[in-house]
């Protein structure tokens, strides 16, 4: 199996080095808007090639799948060109697929070319569960995101509150409302809102609640959701990735894990 990687920071480094020990995997191809990381990839990884972004058709040649851990731009420029060439496509940067188009979009173009799109659950749990439980009448689904003030700064909505975020004593909610909501208002925290609102029963019906906490050290998500199979409450506190704060190490480890899954042709959960 042929695969490429489009974004070589973190979550594209970590995905190469456990490539690198799939023994399925035979070559994998670098892309980057930074044309030095993909060289940098290249000498580092034994399956390695590095490749420029201005010839999309050349780094698509040859590929059975395409992982992007770039930006949302990159799934805009990108998405229904690797899909309409029947090549799978697993999507990091979910934040994108707040585009109802580009989404629907991306949906056709894999249907009418039989190519699968791959959304790892990122860095939130539970979305095994919630996909199942979509399967019948559901009731409610709420993520409740907890992180710390500085992740909201420079966020236009906190500051016409009148929220002083730096000097918050204890936590405070600074957002409660429709997921598609907070992706118009936190256009930065989107990941995972947006991961739960696709498993799950979309933008509209998802409620997100946004808290500001002092005192925390993680980024916390919780994920309720309630229907006719009952009630499942999930909650995770992810430690940061090394190399860039935003991202949670789990978002990286649940991308490797979806590709084991498509090498050993085996999906549990
Ligand atoms: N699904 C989730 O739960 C989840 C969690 C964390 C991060 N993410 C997303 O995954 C993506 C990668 O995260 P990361 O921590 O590896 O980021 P990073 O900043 O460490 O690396 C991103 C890399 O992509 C490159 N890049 C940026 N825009 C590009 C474009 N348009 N085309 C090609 N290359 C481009 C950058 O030069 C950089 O090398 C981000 O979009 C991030 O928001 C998703």
């Amino acid at each position: 199996m042929n695969i490429g990687i489009i974004g070589c920071g973190f979550i594209g480094s970590t995905i190469a080095e456990a490539a690198d020990s799939m023994p399925e995997i035979e070559v994998v191809k670098f892309t980057d808007i930074d044309t030095s990381r993909p060289m940098a990839m290249a000498q580092k990884h034994k399956k390695g090639i590095s490749h420029t972004m201005n010839d999309m058709e050349g780094f698509l040649r040859d590929l059975d799948l395409v992982v992007e851990c770039a930006s949302p731009v990159a799934v805009k420029e990108c998405g229904v060109q690797v899909l309409s060439s029947g090549i799978d496509l697993m999507v990091l940067s979910v934040a994108a697929l707040t585009d109802d188009e580009l989404w629907q979009d991306m949906r056709k173009a894999a249907k009418s070319n039989k190519a699968n799109i791959f959304i790892p659950s990122g860095g939130v749990v539970g979305t095994d569960g919630l996909g199942s439980a979509v399967e019948a009448q559901m009731d409610h689904v709420t993520l409740t995101t907890t992180k710390h003030p500085k992740s909201f700064l420079g966020v236009k909505y906190v500051h016409d509150q009148g929220i002083d975020l730096m000097n918050l004593k204890e936590p405070v909610v600074i957002f409660e409302g429709q997921a598609k909501e907070a992706a118009v208002l936190f256009p930065k925290n989107l990941n995972v809102s947006t991961t739960v609102s696709v498993a799950g029963i979309g933008t509209e019906r998802t409620k997100v609640k946004l808290i500001a906490d002092p005192a925390i050290t993680v980024n916390r998500h919780e994920l309720k959701f309630q229907g006719r199979f009952g009630e499942c409450t999930c909650v995770v506190s992810n430690s940061p990735s090394m190399t860039n704060p935003k991202t949670s190490y789990l978002a990286a480890l649940s991308a490797i894990a979806t590709l084991r899954k498509i090498v050993d042709c085996t999906w549990i959960g």
